[in-house]
């Protein structure tokens, strides 16, 4: 007892020696996300802090920065890249520009349900593309969850590929969703997300789509007055840091990331589904008009020629590969 009390002292005259304080010694860590923090992303960034700091005993701390303050998801990516915020979490819509692999999981109509996409990135296929994150300076930690995505607009209901020809559609900066809107003979408009709620209301775009919880926590209620329940893709999101944080991390301190990544993102995954399951009857209240049951049949089938590309492109064996898991 007596010893160890003097050599915690002695450790102590040293730290101090080297002008290093208990205080210096922790490290506090920006993390940026789109959505409010009642959100699905803000009940997962705020699983993920709990568990870093109960982990590393309060050596890290998570500070949030919700509602695009670091910027969309593309320039917190890129901040990620070069250092200016540590962690994001974001859709994969913007991540393919940086790490191409993620563009598979963006193909419409190929997860059949959560508990498919889950297995699908929680097991080898998953962690394979979240392997080849450091090769575009990127830390993946883990796949979290955006939801199956749902079509809004306010100048039809939508029920058929038939209704959406002609239609201005606000959609991600995402090649692989672009594509599949234009064969739906929709002009797709690529946009940050941050403009996309002036642009709705200034009629720029006719419409948007997103999963529930996106709609309820942006208040698309307000700006838009047709939903239709087309579930046309599932969004996976990522949970990512900055390769110059992890380079700093002892192996002991990027296992208590990954874990606390893990945690953020069961429970943002849990939090998706609650706002799946309660958020249409809310949007109804909130006066939109919804088609819940459109014919998504029709709309994969008028993607055909769509699909054929993205065979072509990723490799029609990893598609399957993908639709066979489960
Ligand atoms: O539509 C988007 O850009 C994304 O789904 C969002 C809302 C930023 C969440 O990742």
């Amino acid at each position: 007892m007596f010893h160890t009390t003097i050599k915690a002292a002695l450790a102590g005259v040293a730290l101090v020696a080297l002008g290093i304080s208990g205080a210096q010694a922790q490290q506090a860590l920006k993390l940026g996300y789109s959505l409010a923090p009642t959100s699905h992303y803000g009940v997962g960034a705020t699983a993920m802090a709990e568990e870093l700091e109960r982990l590393s005993d309060g050596k890290f701390t998570i500070e949030q920065f919700p509602a695009n303050a670091l910027g969309g998801e593309r320039e917190m990516v890129e901040g990620a890249q070069i250092g200016t915020v540590d962690i994001v979490i974001t859709s994969t819509g913007p991540v393919g520009n940086f790490v191409p692999d993620t563009l598979i999981t963006d193909i419409p109509f190929l997860f059949r349900d959560y508990e498919h996409a889950h297995a699908v990135l929680d097991g080898p296929i998953g962690q394979e593309i979240l392997a080849q994150f450091p090769n575009h300076g990127l830390i993946g930690l883990a796949w979290g969850e955006n939801g199956f995505r749902n079509l809004t607009n306010n100048v039809r209901p939508i029920r058929t590929p038939e209704d959406t020809q002609g239609l201005k559609v606000r959609t991600m900066e995402n090649q692989v969703h672009m594509r599949a809107f234009q064969e739906l003979g929709v002009l797709p408009t690529p946009m940050a997300f941050p403009e996309l709620f002036t642009a709705l209301q200034q009629g720029t775009v006719d419409g948007q789509e997103n999963p529930i919880g996106v709609i309820l926590s942006a208040n698309f209620s307000q700006v838009q007055d047709h939903l239709t329940l087309t579930q046309h893709v599932y969004s996976p999101a990522l949970i990512i840091l900055s390769p110059i944080v992890w380079d700093g991390l002892t192996d002991e301190e990027k296992g208590w990331f990954e874990e606390a990544a893990a945690a953020g993102a069961a429970a943002m995954r849990e939090k998706v589904r609650e706002d799946a399951d309660n958020g249409v009857a809310t949007l109804k209240e909130q006066g939109m008009q919804v088609v819940e049951d459109p014919d998504r049949a029709a709309f994969e089938a008028a993607l055909q020629p769509a699909f054929a590309e993205f065979a072509e492109r990723f490799g029609q064996d990893k598609i399957d590969a993908i639709r066979n898991t489960g």
